[in-house]
């Protein structure tokens, strides 16, 4: 049992140095990491952080991805990628590791997240993972879906019954094995409440219930008393939604070792807590992997139990088998039409009945021609093409932001359908044109905010502290300065 344990969490950069270093050749260590070794010494370095071989077992937690498959790729050093960890994870052997997803992976239910729900499951399955929490909207298109790889699902607090229908287990359990030693772990998961548009007949199905009791009932038909600590058994809950009454239950249960849950950053934290069970939350759009090491004899000494948080880096090798399957995926998008068709995505309609009219429209001769010309040439006339190099131009949550006006009536359908819409065109700044177009006069829109519903934290990191920088490349105004500043 890990009580009293001092628990040691790392800063990610240091160890993500110590491992590369740790760990065998072909983990791409680069220099520069090799140089930090002797300066950037770790807290309690003089314990092995991580063992060549690992000296004793592991526990790697994940969840809550926002149905991020893959960075976007729209700035450089973008973490994450369910493609990009498989080198990460085959360094620890299986037998000696417990590899767990709390979920969620996707958080909605449309045809796209559809899709990449079996992209995930098929991922998370070649990756060998022990167990996944599933939950919300997860538990509304599993069934319909029938994915044909489906890695173990793991749903505590859901009623027996239901849980046969979808093929999860109410716990899950197994034996990690290194060396000569031993060490029994227990898995269990916790699914949030179903969303808002789930029917009535959904949550019948589903039969959630409460999830406390859910963990004490199970517990208990495994003879375990939750009031005590376990010495011969490692129980790992997770949950796959922030709910801080839930998670104070679960840390007044002894028997608990480890608990995993979604934050609201993308780093995963140690949430220090002097008695009860580690809590840990798993960060956000599988930027990182959650590393606990389980030292051999750890008992006697339950200081050794280490946490680190290892990030997925951009240069990190690339598993064949997922990007293979994630061309699949968009392959599935490119045949469902999902940009194209008008009825596969919501399109909103525009206010006061105004339409999109196009680049070339603003473009006239006799309007804004010069505009155009400057515009055709910088980043925003070709942004269109810059998906098509990458072949992302049938993916929807890409193409909103590389075109005008994907999420409306008039907007764009593809570059066949409505070419003077592709790109970031002049309405994507500016506003719909064609009010403007019938009547000159008619005010067209310049919002200065218009940038940052593009330019976000995710897509454009130095877009908040160089703003000015991005203001002077697509200068094409007169209006002075001090107007808009
Ligand atoms: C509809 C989405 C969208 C909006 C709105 C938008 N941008 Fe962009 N911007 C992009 C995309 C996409 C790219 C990258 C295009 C490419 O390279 O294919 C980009 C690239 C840029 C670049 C090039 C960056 C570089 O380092 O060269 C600048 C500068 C820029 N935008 C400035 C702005 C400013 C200023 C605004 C607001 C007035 C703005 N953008 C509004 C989507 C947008
Ligand atoms: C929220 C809006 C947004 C979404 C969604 C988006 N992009 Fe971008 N993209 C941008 C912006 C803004 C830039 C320019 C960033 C900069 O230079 O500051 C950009 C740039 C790029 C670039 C050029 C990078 C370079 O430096 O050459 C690529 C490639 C790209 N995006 C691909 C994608 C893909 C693939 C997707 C979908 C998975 C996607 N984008 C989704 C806004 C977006
Ligand atoms: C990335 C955002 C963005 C895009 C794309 C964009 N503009 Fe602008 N535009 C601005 C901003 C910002 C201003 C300056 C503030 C203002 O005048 O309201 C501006 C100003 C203007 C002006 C006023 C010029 C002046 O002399 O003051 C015109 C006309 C204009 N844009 C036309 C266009 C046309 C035509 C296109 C497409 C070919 C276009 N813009 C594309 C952001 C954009």
């Amino acid at each position: 049992m890990m009580r009293n344990a001092k628990y040691i969490w790392q800063s990610g950069v240091v160890l993500l140095v110590v491992l590369l270093l740790a760990w065998p050749a072909g983990i791409g260590v680069r220099n520069s990491a090799a140089e930090e070794q002797g300066t950037a010494t770790p807290a309690g370095a003089g314990q092995t952080a991580v063992p060549e071989a690992p000296s004793g077992f592991v526990l790697l937690l994940t969840g809550n991805w926002g149905g991020q498959i893959e960075p976007c790729g729209c700035s450089e050093k973008q973490l994450g990628g369910i493609d990009r960890r498989s080198h990460i994870l085959k360094a620890i052997p299986a037998s000696g590791r417990l590899l767990v997803d709390a979920g969620p992976l996707i958080d909605k239910e449309d045809l796209q997240s559809r899709l990449k729900f079996e992209t995930f499951l098929f991922s998370l399955k070649h990756l060998n993972y022990d167990a996944i929490g599933l939950s919300g909207e997860e538990l509304l298109v599993k069934n319909e879906l029938k994915p044909s790889e489906l890695p173990p699902l793991v749903m505590t607090n859901m009623a027996e019954p239901a849980r046969q229908t979808f093929e999860a287990l109410g716990y899950l359990q197994k034996t990690l094995a290194a060396g000569e030693e031993q060490l029994d772990c227990l898995v269990l998961s916790l699914a949030r409440e179903l969303p808002a548009s789930a029917t009535d007949h959904q949550k019948k199905l589903v039969q959630l219930q409460d999830s406390a009791a859910a963990v004490k009932e199970m517990l208990a038909s495994l003879n375990i008393d939750p009031e005590k600590s376990t010495p011969d058994r490692l129980i790992v809950v997770t949950m796959s939604e922030k709910n801080k009454g839930l998670a104070e239950k679960l840390q007044q249960m002894p028997a608990l070792d480890v608990i995993a849950t979604v934050g609201t950053a993308d780093e995963p934290e140690l949430c220090e807590a002097k008695t009860g069970p580690v809590m840990v939350t798993t960060g956000r759009l599988g930027k990182y992997i959650v590393r606990i090491d389980v030292p051999f004899g750890y008992r006697d000494n339950p200081s050794q139990l280490r946490f680190q948080r290892i990030a997925i880096e951009e240069d990190f090798e690339k598993d064949a088998v997922i990007v293979s399957r994630i061309d699949d995926y968009q392959l599935q998008m490119q045949i469902e039409q999902l940009v194209e068709d008008e009825t596969k995505i919501v399109r909103q309609p525009l206010e006061g009945g105004n339409r999109f009219v196009g680049n070339v429209s603003c473009g006239a001769a006799d309007c804004h021609e010069d505009i155009y010309q400057k515009w055709r040439e910088f980043r925003h006339g070709y942004a269109l093409e810059t998906l098509e190099k990458v072949n992302r131009q049938y993916d929807p949550s890409c193409v909103s932001c590389h075109t005008v006006g994907m999420a409306y009536e008039s907007g764009f359908r593809s570059r066949e359908k409505t070419p003077d819409l592709a790109d970031v065109g002049c309405e994507m700044c500016h506003g719909p044109g064609e009010k403007h177009q019938q009547d000159v006069y008619e005010e067209y829109q310049t919002v200065f905010t218009a940038c940052e519903q593009c330019h976000d934290h995710e897509s454009s990191p130095k877009f908040e502290k160089e703003r000015e920088d991005y203001f002077k490349k697509i200068e094409h105004w007169t209006v002075p300065r001090e107007y808009w500043e």
